[in-house]
């Protein structure tokens, strides 16, 4: 399309910094909560590298660390873990609606309409404080898993259960989701599920996460920003791609049919869900975290046909494209063996990305100028308006 530009306009463009479509490349604001570097310092949450985090610590401590600025001692992480499952109670709002939902929605519909509620009836509606802020960030983290799982166990006409105190927070997951606890596969799942909600707790500003910052740079109310974070998730580009994956898996269903499957599809210059990334040309360190959590854990479960499958993908792929996995790739298989219903995987994805979401909210809104770009006009130039009757 040819670029027709107001005269004003173009002059003002040719002084600005170059257009870049996607906001490819352009820094557009400041965070100490992430460092996304493809060289060796590799990937940082406010400071501490993402393998040390995912091998050696737990969600609930990277939780603690984004929402709070500093990794908790015992006593903070047993208080922090306690409330957790205190407050994981559903209001009778969201009993209602979850009572009225056809069974026909996408969960991440539920999840963006039930999060908007939540922000209807929380104690700090009004209050927009930064301490206000961080008290609804700690309980959406806590009523996020169990609006999760009750709506898909109301859907699914499946009994309900509470998260046990006994548990971790990915051990409640794993077993508000799949009702699997204590055995010793589960523990196994629930280690790697709690190192996938760690890899996905933060990223700087990734679609979902500038969407969050936008909404809270015209200082809105948290849950507004995190309903447009959850809005922005769902797309496949995005937080969708990790159950893409896993439909992509089912779809190709052998390792001997993997190779064909992915040049037929590249053949028709279809995407392949979980590989590339807008920043990540050189690959994903948090690929090869989940890579190896989830071929132990096949191991672990006897099943490693999706496992197979999945490094039979990965090898055509680097082959035909170049094209390294991100995070989703590898989670997808993880998440297939654990046996977590598929269309859970992008709520799961919400659970995790909720901590990165509410501190750049809140980090937004403490150090807050309005975000409004401008657009590169390439619409017709000043034409004259014709009234109703004289128009053809
Ligand atoms: C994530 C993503 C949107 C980043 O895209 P981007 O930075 O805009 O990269 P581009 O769309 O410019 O792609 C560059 C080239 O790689 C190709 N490419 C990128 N991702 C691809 C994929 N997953 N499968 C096949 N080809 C892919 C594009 O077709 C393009 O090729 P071309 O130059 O021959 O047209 C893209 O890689 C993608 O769609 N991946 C699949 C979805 C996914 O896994 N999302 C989760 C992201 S964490």
């Amino acid at each position: 399309m040819s670029v027709v530009m107001h005269e004003s306009l173009a002059t003002d463009v040719k002084n600005r910094p170059a257009y870049s479509p996607g906001l490819e490349g352009v820094i557009a604001g400041e965070s100490a909560l992430c460092l996304v570097d493809e060289g060796e310092v590799g990937l940082l949450y406010r400071g501490y590298p993402i393998r040390d985090l995912a091998e050696d610590g737990t969600f609930e401590e990277v939780a603690y660390l984004l929402l709070f600025g500093h990794l908790p001692n015992q006593k903070e992480l047993e208080d922090f873990s306690a409330q957790l499952t205190e407050h994981a109670v559903l209001p009778h709002l969201l009993e209602v609606f979850l009572g009225a939902v056809p069974s026909s929605a996408h969960p991440m519909d539920i999840v963006r309409t039930g999060v908007s509620l939540l922000g209807m009836v929380d104690p700090d509606a009004a209050d927009h404080s930064r301490a206000a802020n961080v008290r609804k960030s700690f309980r959406l983290l806590a009523q996020l898993p169990m609006l999760i799982a009750t709506s898909y166990r109301l859907v699914n006409r499946k009994p309900r259960v509470r998260p046990r105190e006994d548990l971790s927070f990915a051990e409640n997951l794993l077993y508000l989701l799949t009702d699997r606890k204590g055995d010793d596969q589960a523990k196994a799942m629930a280690r790697v599920l709690d190192v996938s909600l760690t890899l996905y707790a933060e990223h700087e500003f990734n679609a979902s996460t500038f969407a969050a910052r936008v909404t809270a740079s015209t200082m809105t109310d948290l849950y507004s920003a995190i309903t447009s974070a959850i809005g922005a998730l769902k797309g496949p580009l995005h937080g969708g791609a990790n159950e893409a994956v896993a439909e992509m898996f089912l779809d190709i269903g052998s390792r001997e049919r993997a190779e064909t499957w992915v040049r037929e599809a590249l053949a028709k210059r279809r995407r392949i869900m979980g590989f590339g990334h807008r920043v990540l040309k050189k690959g994903d360190a948090r690929s090869a975290i989940i890579q190896r959590h989830a071929e132990s854990l096949s191991g672990i479960c006897g099943d490693r046909r999706w496992y197979e499958i999945a490094t039979a993908v990965d090898h055509v792929m680097e082959q035909e494209k170049g094209l390294h996995p991100n995070l989703d790739f590898y989670t997808a298989v993880a998440y297939l063996q654990m046996g977590i219903p598929r269309p859970l995987y992008t709520p799961v994805f919400v659970c995790s990305r909720i901590t990165g979401w509410c501190a750049h909210v809140i980090e937004q809104q403490d150090h807050n100028r309005l975000m409004r770009p401008r657009a590169l006009y390439t619409g017709p130039s000043k034409r004259e308006y014709v009234s109703i009757n004289r128009r053809a």
